[in-house]
């Protein structure tokens, strides 16, 4: 049977993702319309990291709109503590929901659950890869508090290396027409090269910052991420947040009147308290449409009316993806699979360059 996994927004056409955020808005202006929408379904939540937002909002989501949902938000209490393995918890639990949403500290994990899943799966955050219900959220609060999905300079600040909803939200942002990016971040966290290639190869400009300061002015929409602390190798590497990458009222009157703050949550320090009530903050309306969104979200997988292919690449098990935290060095049966040519052969569960 075909599937609807959603491991990446951008194996699907953005007309796809248009009719999540205009089934969204639709929602929005009148959620008890699906009230029954899934009665009868089950949603499995496998949520192997932290989350408030992204796992609530989906359990609220699944609730809304008549369903039922089981999982777990803690593995240590279900048999991966005796030391299963990822195939099999999905797989069991696939062959009980008709969903599953997974979180992972691995890049690449919802994939290759996906791979022997017997429902479509929802990648809700793979390690430091790819966020794309954060970036389904953004784009609704973005059509709604805007108006508009294109034609927007967008300065994305912080952790820009080990953000995974920066990564999804500039691989969407770029395929909308003129937008361009200010890569706000120190030289240790910038963006990765592959999302970089990604902004270009679609025909999108981007520039670097080494501070909020010296662009705000210019921006339609700032994104603020936080330091991913628990992402870091060495915790001696840690940087503490330089007072660059913090946005305040000091900052703010340098900006836009029409700018839009956003942020995906946990903020930590980078947004300080006191500018929370300023209107072009919207951090608190985007965790509010994230039940939306993914409302829509549901409905639209359930409909099972477009797959995407989970492999393209040839697969080869005799080389090794390079990222150590990329899930083919966690999960050994797992079958290689790269994209592109010899030398230059991607890994198709986190992108990183394989080593040859
Ligand atoms: N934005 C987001 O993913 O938040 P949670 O980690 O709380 O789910």
């Amino acid at each position: 049977m075909e599937m609807s996994h959603l491991i990446d927004l951008n194996d699907y056409p953005v007309e796809w993702w248009n009719e999540i955020i205009s089934l969204g808005e639709d929602i929005k202006k009148c959620p008890e319309k699906y009230d029954a929408a899934c009665n009868g379904k089950i949603m499995a939540t496998l949520f192997y990291e932290p989350s408030t937002r992204t796992q609530m909002s989906f359990q609220t989501a699944m609730l809304r709109l008549g369903g039922k949902f089981i999982g777990f938000d803690n593995p240590k209490v279900t048999s991966v503590a005796k030391g299963e393995n990822l195939k099999d918890t999905s797989k069991v639990i696939s062959s009980y929901a008709d969903l599953l949403v997974i979180r992972h500290e691995n890049a690449g994990a919802a994939k290759a659950a996906a791979l022997t899943s017997e429902c479509s799966v929802i990648n809700a955050g793979d390690g430091g890869h790819l966020h794309p219900t954060q970036t389904l959220t953004d784009l609704l609060t973005l059509k709604i508090e805007k108006g508009r999905l294109d034609n927007m300079t967008i300065g994305v600040c912080g952790d820009l290396k080990n953000g995974r909803t920066v990564h999804s939200l500039c691989k969407a942002m770029c395929k909308y027409s003129n937008n361009k990016f200010v890569l706000i971040s120190s030289e240790e966290l910038r963006l990765p090269p592959y999302v970089k290639d990604f902004i270009t190869a679609n025909g999108s400009e981007f520039t670097e910052a080494l501070s909020i300061d010296e662009v705000i002015g210019e921006l339609d929409v700032l994104y603020m991420t936080r330091l991913q602390k628990e992402r870091f190798d060495d915790k001696n590497e840690l940087i503490s947040l330089d007072n660059a990458y913090i946005l305040d009222s000091e900052k703010l009157k340098k900006s836009k009147e029409t700018l839009a703050v956003m942020h995906p949550l946990p903020r930590v320090d980078e947004i300080t308290v006191d500018i929370d009530g300023d209107p072009r903050c919207l951090y608190f309306k985007q965790a509010k449409y994230g039940a939306y969104v993914r409302m829509a979200l549901i409905i639209k997988v359930l409909e099972n009316s477009r797959s995407a292919e989970l492999l393209k690449g040839q697969t080869q098990r005799d080389i090794k993806c390079q990222n150590a935290k990329c899930i083919t060095n966690h999960e050994h049966y797992l079958p290689g699979s790269f994209k592109g040519e010899e030398p230059l052969l991607v890994c198709e569960y986190c992108d990183e360059i394989a080593d040859l």
